[in-house]
């Protein structure tokens, strides 16, 4: 942390991000959505205000725990690869009742700094326990000592925030404590010594290689790029002042310009460890990325995938990344290795990347099939499928 930081410690009022933004959120036109019963996943609608979690002792495996995977892999849980966990998991949360979904789009935007809690995200992590209990409290240390305290915490948890703009827009490269972050769950904390990142699925020669491999120049050259980062959620703020959503389970972070940074990042193209493991099969034209956090939908826990194309990877567009302007990767921006794919969404630059899956077609993981997509205002995402199956909504 720069010494600077000293001068904004209890300086920023609690309304800052309204004030950065430019915008009253009491007058940003939001439908007034407060009249909408939400009958949420629980099992009695009658008690759908209630945050409280019924006991384990209604569980039908009361011994199901998760417990941490691997040594030195904190707050990581591999869901991909069991389905019998993750049928477990979702039986567990059809036992709990939880609040209804987004605070905000309840009512007005609030103007504190945390802009929004996350209540229900921090309850799912507590439901499933083990491992996951203290992700939230966890990851929100993370948070305060590794940003910049002038940041405006759009969501406390997962964790979204982005810079005031009068900082943003100082130096032409964002300082690390100032990069805008967008997490769709915790931090994971992963021990660099223990760490790996697994090659597989359609390539010829499947390998592990630890981040001391990675860095071995006799085997991948070093690269260094300079790349800017965009999430796609950026301005938010004024989508949301059309039309605020009818209480999806993805929490809109109400985002004004700031989700957006430029940072020199180094680490080794992913095309150069494609060749090292001899190339790809023949109908392999994707690259699977995996995340190592947990990430909910639709009540099923999973980890956060999805994929870019090898046409992108061919070009050299897609770099594995340990540093951040010279300095190792922070914890919240994917420490020890991430992926940085230049010239898409920022929703593909996977953090905290242990695995790279080679596929026929593009990821169906929901955060690329479900998530991310940009609809016509004839079709927009309320007319989608509900993503939480027994959430609907009745007009009084
Ligand atoms: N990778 C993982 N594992 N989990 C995430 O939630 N968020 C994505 C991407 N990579 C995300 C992730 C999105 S939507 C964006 S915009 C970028 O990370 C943001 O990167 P940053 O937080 O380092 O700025």
């Amino acid at each position: 942390m720069d010494t600077d930081h000293k001068r904004w410690v209890g300086l920023q009022p609690p309304n800052e991000w309204k004030l950065e933004q430019g915008m009253d959120p009491a007058h940003l036109g939001l439908r007034n959505q407060s009249n909408l019963v939400i009958h949420t996943e629980s099992e009695s609608p009658a008690e759908t205000d209630s945050a409280e979690l019924r006991a384990d002792a209604d569980d039908d495996d009361p011994t199901f725990v998760v417990g941490e995977e691997r040594k030195g892999w904190k707050g990581y849980v591999e869901w991909e690869e069991y389905p019998e966990k993750k049928a477990k998991a979702r039986k567990r949360f059809s036992r709990h009742k939880f609040p209804p979904p987004p605070e905000f789009q309840l009512g007005p935007v609030p103007a504190t700094n945390p802009v929004l809690e996350g209540v229900r995200w921090k309850l799912w992590h507590k439901a499933i326990g083990g491992a996951l209990i203290n992700v939230p409290e966890d990851s929100w240390k993370t948070v305060l000592e590794e940003k910049h305290p002038g940041m405006l915490h759009l969501l406390q948890f997962p964790y979204n925030g982005e810079p005031p703009k009068g900082l943003l827009t100082k130096e032409a490269i964002t300082p690390n404590d100032l990069h805008f972050v967008r997490n769709h769950g915790g931090i994971p904390d992963i021990d660099p010594v223990e760490f790996d990142l697994r090659l597989d699925g359609l390539v010829n020669d499947p390998k592990v290689l630890t981040l001391d491999d990675l860095k071995n120049e006799a085997l991948f050259p070093r690269t260094s790029m300079l790349v800017t980062i965009q999430c796609s959620g950026t301005r938010r703020v004024e989508q949301i002042g059309e039309y605020a959503g009818e209480g999806d389970e993805m929490i809109n972070a109400p985002w004004a310009e700031g989700a957006i940074g430029t940072a020199k990042w180094t680490g080794v193209s992913l095309k150069k460890i494609i060749k090292y493991c001899g190339g790809l099969k023949g109908d392999a034209k994707h690259l699977e990325l995996y995340g190592a956090e947990t990430y909910f939908k639709g009540g099923d826990c999973m980890n956060y995938v999805v994929s870019v194309p090898w046409s992108k990877v061919k070009a050299n567009e897609v770099l594995l990344a340990w540093e951040m302007n010279d300095k190792p990767l922070p914890k919240i921006h994917g420490f020890p290795l991430r992926a940085v794919v230049m010239g898409y969404i920022g929703a593909r630059s996977v953090k905290w990347l242990y695995r790279v899956k080679a596929i026929e077609n593009p990821s169906r993981a929901p955060v690329q099939s479900r998530e991310y997509l940009y609809f016509q205002q004839q079709y927009g995402k309320h007319n989608q499928l509900p993503t939480c199956k027994k959430l609907y909504y009745v007009r009084p």
